[in-house]
């Protein structure tokens, strides 16, 4: 064998080399990122999860600051005419305050003291309040409170489940309410629509005919009537 074959071989040999420790690297590299993915997943998942009296706080803060939100949604929409959107929030910011001090009583129970951060509300148009009311309403109905209850089942705390349950039950019809007055805007500036709230549990609604709650089984006695 000459030595400029030599040369090649060892040539052959060394990039082969570089080749298979670039595959051994890149393959260590991707079990890494994939490891390092889950680690980051299951810790994002336990930060909402949290313990089920991080969950009643953040519930608490959460459902506090919607009240006033929905409170100064609906003078804007007093402001540009929407009088059946005014009365609309009006309704839910009552309900959302029953929520609050659903969660708050829980915290109580546990030997805490709620507490809430309020934040300034961020007042637009009518519409694109009703957008963003839609937004919050949707995320804590399909991912709030379904693992705040989960982890309160995990907790046994029967207690925080039944407040999770019964808010979150209002949160869909919330939507619905929301949803419905958007798709037709126009037609809410007259003043015509009356809500009813549950003073037990917050279920809001415009049904005039209810004779019971839905979610608590309250009388019609035990509703209030925003007209
Ligand atoms: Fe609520
Ligand atoms: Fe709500
Ligand atoms: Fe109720």
């Amino acid at each position: 064998m000459y030595i400029s074959d030599l040369h090649e071989n060892r040539n052959f040999y060394f990039k082969k080399g570089v080749v298979m420790a670039k595959n051994v690297i890149g393959r260590i590299l991707s079990v890494l990122a994939l490891f390092m993915g889950l680690v980051f997943s299951v810790g994002a998942a336990e930060q909402l999860a949290g313990t089920t009296l991080d969950n009643l706080q953040a519930a608490f803060n959460g459902e506090s600051n919607a009240k006033v939100r929905y409170e100064a949604f609906a003078e804007k929409a007093d402001a540009e005419g929407y009088k059946s959107v005014a009365k609309l929030y009006r309704a839910t910011s009552k309900s959302e305050g029953i929520h609050a001090a659903k969660h708050a009583e829980m915290i109580k129970k546990a030997g805490a003291e709620p507490k809430a951060t309020i934040e300034k509300a961020d007042v637009k148009s009518t519409k694109e309040n009703l957008e963003a009311s839609i937004k919050g309403e949707t995320y804590e109905k399909e991912n709030m409170y379904p693992s705040f209850i989960k982890q309160a089942e995990v907790d046994k705390n029967s207690g925080a489940v039944m407040t999770f349950k019964g808010a979150m039950v209002c949160e869909v019809e919330h939507a619905k309410l929301y949803a419905q007055a958007l798709k037709e805007l126009d037609s809410w500036k007259d003043a015509s629509k009356e809500f009813l709230v549950c003073q037990i549990c917050g279920f809001t609604s415009m049904d005039k005919n209810l004779k019971q709650c839905p979610v608590c089984s309250a009388p019609r006695s035990k509703f209030d009537v925003i007209k």
